[in-house]
């Protein structure tokens, strides 16, 4: 069965028996050679292109890395490349704006700034000039970032025109795509049954970590089902007694959806990776991918989260301390998918901690997610400490919880803490950080989360 993606405004056909060939690759094979191979893993955004999203009913710009979308995955999408932007010659205000700062020398990675710059002068919710931030995903090895910076916050409102009308009207559904060697259901008992009769075939979200898979480890697989049109994994949702958030709601919508948000939710998504990327990821795939430096699992634990699983023996509910078996492995049975993460409230009052060795676009080194409520009488009623990077899985310590609870939060049970946090961790060294660095780097962000609840 054909399937197809608006390229520029017009149709590309896509082949969903080949799905080996990301969205960058067909783009420079069609000559649109302003999307550049910089890295092939997400990190310096020279192949960022536009893409046409919906954001609460709304159309919206976003930019996306080219290199991590395969391409039957952008079937139904609607693209646009650096090339589209300058209408006949007249350059585009994100064009004008960098060559006018000096923000260009080799030219590089100046597509890519651009086209970031570009999404981020059309955001709906802007007001003042461009936010530098919206260029985050992007690196650029010549020019430094003062003239970049400065082309940003030089950039104003979006003019008329094309790209101004064409958010009037909404962002294409995705429609279901159904092949041998990749499908895209629309429902969970499709994407079961599906997985169920292929079983060598792999699930593939936001395909940020797929991508990376795909590009640098030459991972090749027999089939692939796209997760991204199940309307159910999209879901977003928030009573008095839980918050629900669907798998494969990229991360950006999470921020965007969650309106009542804690202030750490914020946080938390500032430090992960940088917008093209947020903008693709995915907690379905931060979870299931089960990296003992995912970044959502420490958050996620200290909340008490639960993982809503369908497979072909029905729906379950595991608590997400259980969901992890071992380095990189799940409780995930054959052809069973994560629907939603499910957090139960109230919702203790977290604080997230990343030590990575950039503050912002970087994996984690270590992560911790730690809470502690007093009761009337100043004692420790209930205290979590989950941590990433420090063990095979991401984990709560729950002999350091049991050391605090019942105790005064004062600097003789942070020793303890500490001590248990000790006792419990075993991380192993790599280029990140030695195994001592990151027993010292647990320990004294327990220190830090104390100073922080005290003073
Ligand atoms: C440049 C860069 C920066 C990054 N920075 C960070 C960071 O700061 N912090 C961090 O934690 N991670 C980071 N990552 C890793 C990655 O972005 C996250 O792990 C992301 O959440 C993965 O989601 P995805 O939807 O893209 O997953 P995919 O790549 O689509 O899939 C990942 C895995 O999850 C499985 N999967 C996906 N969805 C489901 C589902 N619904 N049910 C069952 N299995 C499923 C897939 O089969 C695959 O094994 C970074 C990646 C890149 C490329
Ligand atoms: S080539 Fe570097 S992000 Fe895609
Ligand atoms: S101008 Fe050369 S890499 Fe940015």
């Amino acid at each position: 069965m054909g399937c197809g993606f608006l390229l520029n405004g017009r149709h590309v056909e896509i082949d969903p028996g080949a799905p080996h060939a990301t969205l960058l690759d067909i783009l420079r094979s069609r000559g649109l050679t302003g999307s550049k191979e910089g890295c092939a893993e997400g990190e310096c955004g020279s192949c960022s292109v536009l893409m046409v999203a919906d954001e609460d009913g709304q159309s919206c710009y976003r930019a996306v890395n080219s290199c991590l979308m395969l391409l039957p995955t952008a079937a139904d999408r609607e693209i646009y490349t650096v090339e589209s932007l300058a209408n006949g010659g007249d350059l585009s205000d994100a064009q004008r704006a960098m060559a006018s700062a000096g923000g260009s020398q080799c030219g590089y990675c100046t597509p890519g700034f651009v086209v970031n710059l570009f999404a981020e002068q059309y955001r709906r919710d802007r007001v003042g000039p461009c936010d530098p931030h919206a260029l985050a995903g992007c690196l650029c090895r010549c020019t430094g970032y003062r003239p970049i910076r400065d082309a940003a916050l030089s950039v104003g409102p979006p003019p008329d025109g094309f790209f101004k009308e064409r958010l009037q009207r909404p962002a294409a559904l995705l429609d279901a795509v159904a092949g041998e060697r990749f499908a895209r259901p629309t429902t969970v008992d499709e994407a079961v049954a599906w997985l169920a009769s292929h079983p060598a075939a792999k699930i593939v979200a936001g395909c940020t970590d797929r991508g990376v898979e795909f590009n640098l480890r030459h991972a090749r697989w027999p089939a692939l089902i796209s997760v991204e049109a199940i309307a159910e994994l999209h879901q977003f949702n928030e009573t008095d007694a839980e918050v629900r958030i669907g798998a494969a709601l990229p991360l950006t919508d999470i921020g965007g959806r969650w309106l009542k948000a804690p202030a750490v939710v914020g946080e938390w998504l500032t430090l992960f990776a940088s917008p093209p990327i947020r903008h693709r990821a995915t907690l379905g795939g931060n979870l299931a991918t089960a990296s003992p430096i995912g970044d959502s699992a420490p958050l996620l634990l200290a909340w008490d989260a639960a993982v809503h699983l369908a497979g072909p023996a029905g729906r379950r509910v595991v608590p997400l301390a259980s969901f992890f078996t071992g380095y990189r492995t799940t409780v995930l049975g054959q052809a069973e998918i994560v629907v939603a993460i499910s957090l139960p409230k109230p919702l203790p009052d977290v604080r997230f901690y990343k030590v990575a060795k950039r503050r912002l676009d970087d994996i984690s080194t270590v992560s911790a997610a730690m809470a502690v409520s007093l009761g009337p009488d100043r004692r420790v009623q209930q205290a979590r400490f989950a941590f990433g990077g420090v063990a095979a899985t991401p984990l709560r310590v729950i002999e350091a919880e049991a050391a605090a609870q019942g105790q005064p939060w004062n600097a003789r049970t942070v020793e303890r803490v500490q001590q248990a946090i000790e006792r419990s961790l075993s991380p192993r060294g790599d280029h990140r950080g030695s195994k001592a660095y990151r027993e010292q780097v647990s320990q004294s962000l327990v220190e830090r989360f104390w100073l922080e609840t005290t003073t």
